[in-house]
This record gives C-alpha cells, structure tokens and sequence, in this order.
C-alpha cells in the first residue's frame, strides 16, 4: 500500500525537478508543470532570533540532485550568506536582535571537504571560505576531531576568525608552546557579549562525550566540566540570555540537562537557549518554562528558525520553524524575489565554492547512474538498494580488476554501514564518490577458507544463528562484542548515532494513509515531517514522508561462489574488520588455527574506490 502511493509520488515529482529562481510572485504565470511551492508560513518573530544551522558536513554546493527530495535542498552556502545578511536587514528594520548559529560537524560529507588533494589538511579550502558567513557565534562537532591535523587546523586558521565565539568549552588540543606541549581549548571556553539592541549574552559550547577522538586531543566529559571552576565563574554573572550551542542532542538521554541544571543552581530564572546537534534530526523541546532546545538536522537541508520573547520574570514564548534549504524558502522569507535575494557576497561565495569544486577535480564523472540507489529507502536485497549494489556487484567488479587472483572463487565482505548517502539517477561524478562512500579502507583476504565456513562467519558477524558452530562462549562473545562496539562507532561517525533512522522511521509509520493521500493529493512532495515536542507545527513546507525505511544487514556480501561447504575460495572483507574475521573463523571450526598473518593484500583498489571503478564499467 504505502510503496504504491510512494511511486505516486515519485512520479508526480519528477515532472518538473528544476529549480525555479525567478520572481515567486510571477507563479501563477509560469508555465511550469508542477510550481516550486514557496512557504505559506511568515515566520514569527521575537525579541531575539536565531537562525541556526548544524551538522552541515561540508554540503556548502548544496544539494544538486533532480531525485526527490534533493532539489528541497539545493540552497548552496552562497544562498544562505545572502539569505542570512538580508534576515539581518529585516532583524534591523524591526529592531530586533538576530544571531547566526551552528552547532558543528562541518567536516566528513562531500568532495568539498573528503577530497582536499593529498598535501593539505582535509577541508582547509572549504573552511576558509566558511569563515565569509556571518556566524555569531560557532561550536566544535565531533568530526572536527578524528585527525589531529584538522583539529589543529581549526585551532589555528579557523577559530581566530570568529574573535572568540568559535566555542569547545569542554575540548582541548595539545599544541606545542615554546618547545613545551600544553593543553589548550581549541577555540574559546566560553563567550560573553552584547547583541545590537545591548542584550547580554553568555555563550558555551558543549560537545557530548565523545571518545573516539585522535590523540593530542582533549574531550571532557559534560559532567566533569560542570565542576570546573572556570565554568563556575563564567555563569556567575547573570546574563540576559544564557546560549548553549553544542553538538550534543536534545533529545533524552543527553547530556543537556547537566549544564542546564548547573546554571538553574545559580540562576533558576534567567532564560537559557539550547541550540543542540549531532544527531542530525529535527527536534524542539522544553527543559523548563525559562528555556528551549533546538536543533536543525544535518546536510545543508534544513535552516533552523527560532523566536524568542522575553518578558523580565516570566516564561519566555517561543517560535520554531525547520526551514528546507532553498531559494523559493530564502526568496519567500526574505521578501526577496530572483536575483533581488543574492548579496554581492553571497555571489561570490557561491563562485568560490564552484571553483574550489573544480579545483578538486568534483566534476569528474565515472558514469552514469541509471536509477536512485538508496541506503535505506529501498528493500534489502534489491537493485534499487546501494548496500545490496555495493555487496552483489560493484565490489566484485572492483576487486576483479586485479587479475592476480581473478580465476579464484571469493566471497567478499563489507559493512553496509561505510556507506554514507544515497546515489541518485544521472551523473555519478568524483564528488558523489567521495558523498556516498568515503573510506579509505584496503581489501583483505585469507585464501582456502572452505566456502561453509565463510558463509557462517557472515551469518556470526551479523549475530545471525549459529547452527552448526562447535563453541559459542568466549571469543566469540568477545568477537561480537568487539563488533558491536565498532559498528556503534561508525554509526556515530557516519550518522550520528541511530536517531536519524529511528526518526525517519518512525514518520513514515506515524502518517495514516488517509493523511498520506491527502498530502499527495495536494501535490506535496516527499520530505521530513516532524513531530516535536514543542506546539504547533514546525516544518515550513509540509511533505509527505520520505519513507518507508528498510532495514540492513549489518554486513553485505557478494553472492556465494557455487561449490560445496568444502569449497576452498578466497575469503576477501575490509582490513577493519579483519580481527574479527579471524576470530569468527576460528569459533566456527577447528581444523585449522588462523591469524593475521594469514591475511593478504587483496587488491589496491579501496573501498572508496569501489563504486567508481564500478560506474566506469556498468554505467557507461
Ligand atoms: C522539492 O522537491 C520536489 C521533488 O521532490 C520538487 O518537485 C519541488 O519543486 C521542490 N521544491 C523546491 C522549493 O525546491
Ligand atoms: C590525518 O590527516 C592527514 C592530512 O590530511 C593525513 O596525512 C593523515 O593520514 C590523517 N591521519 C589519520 C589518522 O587519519
Ligand atoms: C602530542 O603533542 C606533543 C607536542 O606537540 C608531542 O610532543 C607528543 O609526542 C604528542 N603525543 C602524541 C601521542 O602524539
Ligand atoms: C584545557 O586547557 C586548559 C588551558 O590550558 C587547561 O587548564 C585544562 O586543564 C585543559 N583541560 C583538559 C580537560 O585537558
Ligand atoms: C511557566 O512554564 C512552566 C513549564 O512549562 C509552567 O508549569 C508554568 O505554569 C508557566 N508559568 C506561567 C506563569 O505561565
Ligand atoms: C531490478 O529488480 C526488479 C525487481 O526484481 C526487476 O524487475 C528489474 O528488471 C531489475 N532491474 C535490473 C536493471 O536489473
Ligand atoms: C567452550 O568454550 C568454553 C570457554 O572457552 C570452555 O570452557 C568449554 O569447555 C568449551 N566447550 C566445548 C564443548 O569445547
Ligand atoms: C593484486 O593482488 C596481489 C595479491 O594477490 C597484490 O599483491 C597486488 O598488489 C595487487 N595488485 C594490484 C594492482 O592491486
Ligand atoms: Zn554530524
Ligand atoms: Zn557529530
């Protein structure tokens, strides 16, 4: 039922996928066969407003795809600057005040900030550029700190251009000092300022606790940092408005109410306004009558908008919307129609953008896609599912085209969750490489495995049964163990955590059918539909879900060579599971003890690699 009204839909919006960038008032002129539909909404504002932004993860070109529901946010950053200065316009008529925000991970996304040619540190061109984009003020993500070299980079050639607003209240990096090394905040602890109409702010920024960063890097824990005396002194003094920017989620579970309930101590009235991230949703909350929590997705989709009143010894009223990021969204709540909305700077920053693309060689096109290849919006096994592509048949091409061991049967293995973003129909460029698969991982194998125990070991790494295993206990526990562990880390590194799917999830069975086909019938397109906990409805443009959402094995494989249990073939996975290849392999059987050395370099051809090479042969 729900995949059929879902075709509808599809059909119905690719009709007429282009962006429109002319006067909005002129629609109901145009000839286009399906409108761009603008907002309907204004937006409310208050005394203070926020316009926010998180998780953006170098998508600074906006999304260029015609597949629904790409074009909803193909906004690049040049737009947005020009969107933001002319909201400062508008904050300035109205004389009110206006803050520009974000709550980190702007690293790990796209070519713009993964393909940084091999001599420089990755997303140092696509940062310097950021810095043009009028943010008051910055937190650090946990993207910022896998590699040493970017943190550094951040501390040195980034955070100086925010004079003290770019924000890692609980992350230091070790720097040398005069031949000594000393543990310094990346950026600024915290920030204590006045808005233009004299409001004061004092502003932190808070990262979860993150554990998986590089060394010569500090993350303290959230409830470790609120004892600390310098945190203690910076809330002594009451503010006018209490900002927490961080990435750390809002929803339940976080660590968001330690740092609220520090200041609540000191100052149970005193607004607080917490502006969240990393979980990559869309989601409002309320810890107490005096404070709310926002936070605004990921990936350059969404522009988050909040209002705030204040009224001396009150609660404070609150005005949310997700906004989806593109010109008709930017146009409309501007008042600025076509070229009108562009600032000269938010021009030139689209052109830089465009450029520092080409200077990276993004346009390179492998192939040509022939349909969407989605990670989780396509039945697992299918041909419309990039996991179930990738395992099945890009990998064996990949990995064939070193001949060394063509002729010999393999069974490859790849975690499905090193996949990070869809492939769309059409142009498969180096930029959409670098976007859907980004890591660097070799191939491995171990060669005679009988062909029965390399199916069962698949069947253990995804905690399948384990019929036919002769000892369950001990390593392979650990084994698991270990996988389970790994596999919630590379979840946090790709989506940021499991909420993201949890909540996409969770839309497309929240919408009854009847619902469903009204908002089809009313020529909606497909998008997020959000449910928050804050009143009112809080998209800008209503959708209908993107859904439905398919489950995926934790690890895909390439369709079993024919032969007996007893079949020797080469056994091939990534080197970054290979531990647990091994151990699995010596839990299911006893006829031979296996170990590292065992293990041998399958082919040059990376993981990241894989779905080019594969375009430059099947989707020619
Ligand atoms: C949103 O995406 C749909 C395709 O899903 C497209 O038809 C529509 O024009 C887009 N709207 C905007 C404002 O870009
Ligand atoms: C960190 O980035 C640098 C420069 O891009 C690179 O040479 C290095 O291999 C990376 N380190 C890790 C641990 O990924
Ligand atoms: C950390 O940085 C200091 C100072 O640059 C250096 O001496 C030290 O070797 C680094 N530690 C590690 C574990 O890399
Ligand atoms: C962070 O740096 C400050 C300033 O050097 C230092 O006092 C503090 O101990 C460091 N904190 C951590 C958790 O390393
Ligand atoms: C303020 O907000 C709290 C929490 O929502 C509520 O319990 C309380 O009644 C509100 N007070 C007033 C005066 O509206
Ligand atoms: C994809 O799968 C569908 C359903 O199994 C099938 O009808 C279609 O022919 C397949 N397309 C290709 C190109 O393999
Ligand atoms: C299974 O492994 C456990 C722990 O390693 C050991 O105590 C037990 O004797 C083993 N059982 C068999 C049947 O080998
Ligand atoms: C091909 O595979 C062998 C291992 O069998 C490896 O040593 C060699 O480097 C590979 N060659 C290429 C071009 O990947
Ligand atoms: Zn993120
Ligand atoms: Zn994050």
């Amino acid at each position: 039922m729900y995949t059929s009204i879902l075709k509808s839909i599809l059909a119905f919006a690719g009709l007429g996928a282009t962006l429109a960038c002319d006067d909005h008032a002129s629609h109901a002129h145009t000839r286009r066969t399906v409108p761009v539909r603008p907002p309907t909404r204004e937006l409310e504002w208050g005394d203070i407003n926020f316009i926010h932004t998180t998780d953006t993860h170098g998508w600074y070109l906006g999304h260029q795809k015609s597949s629904a529901p790409e074009p909803n946010y193909s906004g690049d950053m040049g737009e947005f600057l020009s969107f933001a200065q002319r909201m400062k316009e508008k904050a300035l008529k109205k004389d009110v005040d206006l803050l520009v925000i974000d709550s980190g991970d702007l690293h790990s996304g796209t070519g713009l900030v993964d393909g940084s040619p091999s001599n420089s540190v990755l997303g140092h061109d696509a940062l310097q550029l950021l810095k043009r984009v009028p943010y008051d003020v910055m937190a650090i993500g946990n993207h910022e700190l896998y590699n040493y070299s970017i943190t550094l980079d951040m501390h040195q050639q980034f955070a100086p251009s925010l004079k003290g607003r770019f924000l890692s209240s609980n992350v230091n990096i070790t720097v040398n000092q005069g031949g000594r090394a000393s543990s310094v905040p990346v950026g600024s602890r915290f920030a204590k300022f006045r808005t233009r109409k004299g409001r004061r702010i004092t502003a932190l920024g808070v990262l979860f606790n993150f554990m998986s960063n590089d060394k010569n890097t500090t993350v303290q824990r959230p409830a470790d940092m609120v004892k600390e005396s310098w945190f203690l002194d910076a809330i002594k003094e009451e503010p006018d408005v209490f900002l927490l920017v961080g990435h750390m989620p809002i929803q339940a579970g976080n660590d968001w109410p330690l740092v609220f309930n520090a200041i609540r101590a000191v100052h149970p009235k005193t607004p607080i306004i917490i502006l969240g991230g990393h979980s990559h949703i869309r989601d409002c909350n309320r810890l107490d009558g005096r404070s709310v929590s926002f936070q605004s997705g990921r990936y350059m989709e969404t522009v988050g908008w909040l209002s705030v009143n204040l009224k001396p010894k009150c609660n404070i009223t609150v005005g949310r919307r997700y906004l989806d990021a593109n010109r008709a969204t930017y146009e409309f709540h501007t008042g600025k129609s076509g070229r009108q909305l562009d600032t000269k700077e938010g021009t030139a920053l689209t052109r830089d953008y465009e450029g520092l693309a080409n200077k990276y060689n993004l346009g390179f096109k492998y192939g040509t896609a022939p349909r969407d290849l989605t990670l989780n919006r396509s039945p697992f096994p299918s041909n419309t599912s990039s996991p179930s592509v990738l395992g099945s048949q890009a990998v064996p091409y990949a990995i064939s085209v070193n001949k060394t061991r063509a002729n010999i049967p393999n069974l490859v293995i790849v975690q499905a969750g090193s996949q990070r973003y869809d492939i769309f129909a059409g142009a498969f460029t180096r930029n959409d490489e670098l976007t859907a698969s980004p890591f660097q991982n070799a191939f491995m194998y171990i060669q005679d495995v009988r062909l029965g125990d390399a199916k069962r070991v698949l069947s253990l790494l995804n905690g399948g049964s384990l019929s036919g295993v002769p000892n369950t206990t001990g390593s392979v526990r650990r084994a698991l163990g270990r996988g389970e562990e790994r596999q919630k880390a590379i979840e946090e590194m790709v989506h940021g955590g499991p909420e993201y799917n949890h909540w996409v999830q969770a839309m497309s069975r929240a919408s009854d059918e009847e619902e469903m086909e009204r908002r089809v019938a009313g020529g909606l397109t497909p998008g997020y539909v959000t449910q928050d906990s804050c009143p009112g409805i809080g998209d800008d443009t209503p959708h209908v879900p993107i859904g439905p959402f398919f489950h995926v094995p934790t690890y895909v494989s390439s369709n079993p060579p024919s032969g007996t249990d007893d079949t020797r073939i080469d056994l091939v996975f990534v080197d970054f599971i290979q531990e647990d290849v091994i151990e699995g392999l010596n839990a299911i059987q006893s006829e031979r003890v296996f170990v590292l050395g065992d293990v041998r370099g399958y082919t040059t051809v990376l993981l990241r690699d894989v779905w080019g090479v594969y375009a430059g042969f099947a989707w020619v």
